[in-house]
């Protein structure tokens, strides 16, 4: 089926600033007219909502394994892959999505340090055909990363996240797959420094975005 609209996924580390670009996107594509679409991983879907609920929250998760992780974020993807992303991109829409299959090798595969392609395998069964069209990796150093998460944490009513109190050399090894994988593949894949001011990591989203609008 032929998809008239545009995939854009952002990734990045914790507090790496994607929800708040993603937002500031979306607002100036709304005000251009175009119809967007907001989504994120895990979750984007009332399934996928419930599988995030699992990985992240629920009281029996600190027993999850690694493989457990994987195939529960890429059940999450594939129902969001064919409930929402493809009619969205069919219908010319353009997809903003808070995470994607980057986000699976950088954690699953280069974080807990399952095989790379059996990861890789299980996101092509997720995911089929469906790729971003553009994936934008806000990069930020470590202590930002870290330092913003702990803001987070203390600024918000404290609700246990697995994935987030996982140790330092975890996060650590989630931001070498990135650079990895950013690095694998500089057509589809823009670094982003996402340490600038708010304004700034904007301006530089919008210059990689607006030469694809459809
Ligand atoms: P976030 O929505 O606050 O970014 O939380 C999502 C968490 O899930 C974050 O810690 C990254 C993690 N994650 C994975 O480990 N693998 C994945 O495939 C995705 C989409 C997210």
């Amino acid at each position: 089926m032929k998809m008239k609209g545009l995939f854009i996924t952002f990734e990045g580390t914790e507090g790496c600033g994607k929800s708040t670009q993603i937002a500031l996107l979306a607002e100036r594509l709304g005000a251009l007219g175009r119809q967007v679409r907001t989504l994120r991983e895990p979750g984007g879907t009332p399934i996928g909502e419930e599988i995030r609920h699992t990985l992240k929250h629920s009281e029996q998760n600190h027993a999850m394994t690694a493989e457990a992780e994987l195939l529960l974020m890429n059940a999450s993807r594939a129902q969001l892959v064919r409930e929402v992303i493809r009619p969205a991109l069919v219908a010319g829409e353009i997809v903003l999505c808070d995470r994607f299959y980057d986000s699976t090798m950088a954690y699953q595969g280069y974080g807990r340090e399952l095989d790379l392609a059996k990861v890789k395998s299980v996101i092509e069964f997720a995911v089929g055909e469906t790729k971003p069209d553009l994936t934008l990796f806000l990069h930020v150093p470590a202590e930002v990363s870290a330092e913003r998460l702990r803001l987070r944490q203390s600024t918000l009513p404290v609700v246990r996240d697995r994935i987030e109190a996982a140790d330092r050399k975890f996060f650590e090894r989630v931001a070498h797959g990135y650079g990895v994988l950013a690095a694998g593949e500089p057509q589809r894949v823009k670094f982003v420094n996402g340490a600038q001011p708010v304004a700034a990591v904007c301006a530089q989203i919008w210059e990689v975005v607006q030469p694809l609008l459809p």
